[in-house]
């Protein structure tokens, strides 16, 4: 039995939580929007198209703001293509994920899901084959009220009132070789600088996010931020972030401790964009946007679905691409990412778990078939629905393990909140150690606690192991169980974790 001791008081508080933590992904690439959200003709589509089963899953999910249409797609994209009637739209090449895109599905349907679905939008536009002028023509067709060109061919499209859309990304992953119009630092701030001005002349109110780096092991991560920034600083409010992570055989070890690198990588672009600020003289803070993670297995498999095979196959309307099975031991990495996300809530603000559907997704759904929940949509579901209130700074001391990657790394994870209006404290776990459960002691100061609420643990079900995956056929294997003996009284908090496991204990609290 591994052991650890917390610490967390009712003073010490990191901040609001951002409820845009809990974001997510659609990008028009495989089934992510055909046959995942959309899918006319299915038993369960509403008049739109719109998948309910789908829609039923993401609403459970708790998503907030959802980030579209990509991704590597969106580079090579004209928004122009997705609106209007129907049967006139073009059927295009899309290089980035050698697809043949219907434009079926464009703005408009995005606008009328959301709705359905009570998320925000955030939409991305095209800085790879586009420039300026797109940029500044999508927000006035999106934003603008009436009496232009844009706004009201939006009002004959079949809306007559602005979208309204708040959230922007400036392009995606710019930085990276593979994008479609991919540029140097210097190019891409110079664009995102000007593209900022021009969007905000038409609506003053919008949010911007600058493209950072596709991941903190890019050769140019750390320069690129502050090239971009130094350019750009005044007219953007976020800089992005994307990290993927993955088991490497024979390495368990360094895939559990993967959130080691977001807590390094988070703090890097935290400390990039402040020394901009100092040496610009800038008086804003720039807050970072988390807008791709998530598990997803890049390396090593050759399955008709990975992207290689996918561009073999030639070009076809929404294939399989990525969809990534997910185990017990990516619940648990997807567990301390959202920990270290939460736990950086002060500075990151927007977070987007990639993608939402069928592409390395929390809900897998089949062609005119049902859809379920991966083991990766627990931890994720729990948090956005408990995360609320204040973001508690603690001290851990936990039992440590080595990994090949980060070193000692600890066993134990752990995030927590205080919501004083429903006078609640969630503390969300994750224990690494493969063999060890952990032995669990909170104190928590300037608390009373009154009773656990809610106690409850994914871990290896009964005659499973650590790859055991929740399926078409056994969609419940891995889920969440009640966890037993976890015990609160006063200012002390005892709990067992087994080994491998997430876990969330909700308490009741009174200020002491
Ligand atoms: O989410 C899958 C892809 O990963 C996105 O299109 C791209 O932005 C990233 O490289």
């Amino acid at each position: 039995m591994s052991r650890a001791r917390i610490t967390l008081d009712r003073d010490f508080t990191i901040g609001e939580v951002p409820r845009r933590l809990f974001g997510s992904f659609v990008e028009h690439m495989g089934r992510c929007v055909y046959t995942g959200i959309y899918e006319p003709g299915h038993p369960e589509a509403d008049e739109n198209g719109f998948r309910q089963d789908v829609l039923k899953l993401v609403k459970e999910l708790g998503a907030t703001v959802i980030r579209y249409p990509g991704g590597n797609f969106v580079s090579g994209y004209n928004w122009e293509d997705g609106v209007g009637p129907r049967e006139g739209r073009p059927r295009r090449l899309d290089g980035a994920w050698h697809t043949l895109e219907t434009n079926a599905f464009g703005l408009h349907e995005f606008v009328d899901w959301s709705r359905q679905a009570g998320t925000e939008i955030m939409e991305a536009i095209n800085l790879g084959t586009r420039g300026v002028d797109a940029a500044r023509e999508i927000v006035e067709y999106a934003n603008h009220p009436g009496g232009t060109y844009l706004s009201d061919l939006r009002a004959k499209n079949g809306h007559k009132d602005p979208f309204n859309i708040k959230l922007w990304c400036l392009g995606n992953e710019m930085d990276g070789p593979w994008q479609i119009g991919h540029k140097t630092a210097d190019e891409y701030g110079r664009l995102a600088q000007e593209a900022a001005k021009a969007m905000r002349f038409v609506d003053p109110d919008i949010e911007l996010v600058a493209c950072g780096s596709s991941s903190s092991g890019m050769p140019t991560f750390g320069a690129w931020e502050q090239t971009v920034l130094t350019h750009a600083y005044e007219e953007v409010d976020y800089v992005s972030l994307h990290a993927y992570y993955q088991e490497h055989e024979g390495d368990v070890g360094s895939f559990l401790a993967s959130a080691v690198d977001t807590d390094y990588f988070i703090e890097s672009v935290i400390a990039t964009a402040d020394a901009v600020r100092a040496k610009g003289k800038h008086k804003k803070t720039i807050n970072l946007s988390f807008d791709e993670w998530n598990v997803w297995y890049q390396r090593g498999l050759d399955t008709e679905d990975q992207p290689h095979q996918v561009a073999k196959a030639g070009w076809r309307e929404h294939p399989r691409v990525i969809e990534d099975k997910y185990n017990v031991t990516d619940a648990v990495v997807v567990g301390t990412l959202l920990n270290s996300l939460l736990r950086h809530g002060d500075r990151v603000k927007i977070a987007n778990q990639a993608q939402l559907v069928n592409v390395i997704a929390p809900i897998l759904s089949e062609e005119n078939g049902p859809a379920w929940r991966q083991t990766i949509f627990h931890p994720f579901a729990r948090m956005a629905e408990l995360a609320k209130g204040q973001i508690l700074r603690l001290s851990v001391d936990s039992d440590k393990y080595e990994n090949a990657r980060f070193g000692g790394t600890d066993l134990v994870d752990v995030s927590a909140t205080w919501n004083e209006e429903t006078g609640r404290v969630a503390l969300f776990f994750a224990n690494r150690g493969l063999e060890e459960a952990a032995d669990i002691e909170v104190a928590l100061r300037g608390f009373d606690a009154r009773q656990v609420l809610r106690a409850e643990v994914l871990e290896i079900p009964e005659g499973g192991d650590r790859f055991t995956v929740n399926t078409q056929g056994s969609p419940d294997q891995v889920g969440l169980r009640p966890l037993a003996g976890a015990k609160a009284s006063g200012s002390e908090l005892r709990a067992t974790l087994p080994a491998l496991s997430w876990a969330v204990i909700e308490l009741e609290v009174i200020k002491n």
